[in-house]
Formats: structure tokens, C-alpha cells, sequence
């Protein structure tokens, strides 16, 4: 049996670091309050003339130097993202171009924070159907620019990043399964409302808007069954899981989830403290972090999850 493994991993963070001192300065918030009720202590944010295209480069070139490929040799590229540098064309091939790959295949994902585990699923049944050999799967996010830095409740979570794995086919195990959900009927718990239309943004606007704790109650229990059902899939335990990398949203969240999963949180990657919420670059960015500072080690088990607007969410069980 054929299994798709990573066989490289990058991320890119912009330069610019926003603190939590530097939003009391803006909006009615506390240092303390952001610290208590979401974990997150700085979030970087992109530079005016930087886009999500140009942080998915950087990551993706960072993941083909580890997994010693040449762009060249990828067949297919897959861009999680809620934030197009263009409507159109994707993100994905505005990488291509750069990366000067033509004739891959290169879309985009939207499934907003839990972009990446979709992608990574997609990608995955490629490799095993064994249409392509391999293939560069990234998250990357300029989520400040869909944030109103008036509304408190939103502005002081959200943060931009870039995170890029490469898959290659082997016999091996690498990806054990992935597992995907959504549930549209939640829809205006997390949204966005504008439309795009005769050159205008119509019907709303273009800012975030969530009703937080509805969302939170949800993540708890919907990335609870998600992890649960990974492992039974695999028929593993839940002292089989080396580490636990996480959507990186809020360490509550994630605290609940490791608790369910009886991880300490020292087995838990924890990125959310300085990048916060990435949306779909959170998890390949918490994966390359702990794959470069030598926590994560090859041979052992990781659990992927995320949560995030329509409601989608998912988990991936790794052999890395
Ligand atoms: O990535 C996609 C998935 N997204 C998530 O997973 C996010 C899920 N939700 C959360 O992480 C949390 O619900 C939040 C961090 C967004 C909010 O935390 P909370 O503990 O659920 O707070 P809350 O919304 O219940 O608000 C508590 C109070 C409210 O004031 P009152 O009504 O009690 O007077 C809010 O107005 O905190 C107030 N508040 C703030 N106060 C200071 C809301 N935002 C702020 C703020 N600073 N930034």
C-alpha cells in the first residue's frame, strides 16, 4: 500500500509583530484580558506590500529545501486560503508562477482555519490513487486585512503566516487518515458577508464577524469527536499520539482537546501565544516550529485537527 509521507515542512512569518500593549492603545482591551481568555501574546501582520502569495513562497521554498526537491519536481500545489491575493486566478497558481513549475496542477482550498487539513486530504488521495508522486500543500493567510481593527472581539486574535509541507508517495506509512466534517447550518456564527459585485464589495462588508462563545462551545465538542474518531480509525490509543498540533485559536480550546486526549500540554505544539489565530496556516506553521526546533522526530505519531467558519472541521493522523 502506497502512503503519502512528508518529507518536508517550511513556514514564514512577517517581520512586523503587533502586541497586546500596542492594541490597548487602540481598542477598549487589556493586556490581561487577552492573555487570560485566548493565550496570545503577539501575532505578526503583514507588511503593506506584502501578500498572501508572497509569505506562501517563502514557506514553500523553506519546505522543498528540507525535503531536498526541486519545485520542479512537484505535480501538484494546493493553497489553503481565505485570504486570495486575487479572486482570481488562485493562490496556487500565482505560486506556480514563482516557483516556476508550469504544468502542475495548482488549486485553491477554502474551508477557512481548517483549510489545511482539507488540502492535506485532498493531496493525500492524489498521492495514494497514485496520480501524482508529489505534491506542496500550504496554508497561508494575510488574515489582518479581513479584521476590523475597531472591533475588539476580533482584531486582538487574528495574526498572518505561511506554512508549507511536501508529500511524497512511499511505502512507508506516512498519512494513517484524515477526516473532514462541516455543518453549513452554522454559518452565521463565523462569517464574512461581502459579495463582489459590478466592482464594488455589496451586501455587508469585508470584516470578520463571530459570535465567540458559540463558536468556542462548538470547537470543544466538535474537535473532541474528531480526534476521537481519527484514533479509532487507526485503532490506536490515546498514549499512541507523540504530539498533538493543534488550529491555533485559543489555548482553552486546545487545553480541552489535549485534556480529552489525556496529553500533558508539554505534548501539545503550542504556537498560538505568538503567531495567533493564522486561520489556515495555524497548523502547518505550529508543524514546521516543532519540526525545526527538534520536538517533533521522525517515526512519531502526530494529530493534526483544526475548527473553523461554516461550520468545517477535521483531523489527520501522521506517522512523520
Ligand atoms: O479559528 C476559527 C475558530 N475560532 C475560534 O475558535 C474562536 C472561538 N472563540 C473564542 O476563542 C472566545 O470565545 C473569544 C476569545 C473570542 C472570546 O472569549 P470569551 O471568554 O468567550 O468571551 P466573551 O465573548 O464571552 O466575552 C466576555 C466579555 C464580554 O463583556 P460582557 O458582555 O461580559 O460585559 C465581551 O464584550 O469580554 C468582553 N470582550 C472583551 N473585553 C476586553 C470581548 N472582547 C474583548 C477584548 N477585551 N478584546
Amino acid at each position: 500500500m502506497k502512503y503519502s509521507k512528508i518529507i518536508g515542512t517550511g513556514s514564514y512569518l512577517p517581520e512586523n509583530i503587533l502586541t497586546n500593549a500596542e492594541l490597548e492603545k487602540r481598542v477598549n482591551t487589556t493586556e490581561q484580558w487577552i492573555i487570560e481568555r485566548t493565550g496570545i501574546h503577539t501575532r505578526h501582520i503583514a507588511a503593506e506590500n506584502q501578500g498572501t502569495c508572497d509569505m506562501a513562497e517563502q514557506a514553500a521554498l523553506r519546505a522543498l529545501e528540507m525535503a531536498n526537491c526541486q519545485a520542479q519536481d512537484i505535480e501538484l500545489i494546493i493553497v489553503a486560503t481565505t485570504t486570495p491575493d486575487r479572486i482570481y486566478p488562485s493562490t496556487a497558481c500565482l505560486l506556480q508562477e514563482r516557483l516556476n513549475n508550469p504544468g502542475s496542477a495548482a488549486f485553491d482550498i477554502q474551508a477557512a482555519c481548517t483549510g489545511f487539513i482539507y488540502a492535506l486530504s485532498v493531496a493525500d488521495k492524489f498521492i495514494r490513487t497514485g496520480q501524482v508522486k508529489r505534491a506542496l500543500v500550504l496554508g497561508a493567510e494575510t488574515y489582518s486585512r479581513l479584521v476590523d481593527w475597531n472591533d475588539r472581539r476580533t482584531c486582538v486574535l487574528f495574526g498572518d503566516g505561511a506554512g508549507a509541507v511536501v508529500l511524497e508517495t512511499s511505502d512507508d506509512p506516512g498519512i494513517l487518515s484524515t477526516h473532514l466534517h462541516a455543518d453549513g447550518r452554522y454559518k452565521d456564527l463565523l462569517y464574512i458577508s461581502g459579495t463582489l459585485a459590478q466592482g464594488k464589495i455589496q451586501n455587508g462588508d469585508g470584516f470578520t464577524k463571530m459570535e465567540g462563545q458559540e463558536v468556542f462551545k462548538f470547537a470543544v465538542n466538535a474537535l473532541s469527536k474528531v480526534v476521537g474518531e481519527a484514533l479509532e480509525a487507526n485503532h490506536l490509543s490515546k498514549t499512541d499520539i507523540d504530539w498533538l498540533v493543534p488550529h491555533q485559536a485559543n489555548i482553552r480550546i486546545i487545553g480541552a482537546t489535549a485534556k480529552k486526549l489525556k496529553l500533558p500540554m508539554e505534548k501539545v505544539v503550542l504556537t498560538v501565544s505568538q503567531h495567533g489565530n493564522t486561520s489556515a496556516a495555524s497548523v502547518p506553521l505550529a508543524l514546521d516550529t516543532a519540526v525545526r526546533d527538534g520536538r517533533i522526530q521522525r517515526g512519531q505519531k502526530l494529530l493534526l485537527e483544526a475548527i473553523g467558519a461554516g461550520f468545517t472541521w477535521g483531523a489527520g493522523l501522521v506517522v512523520f
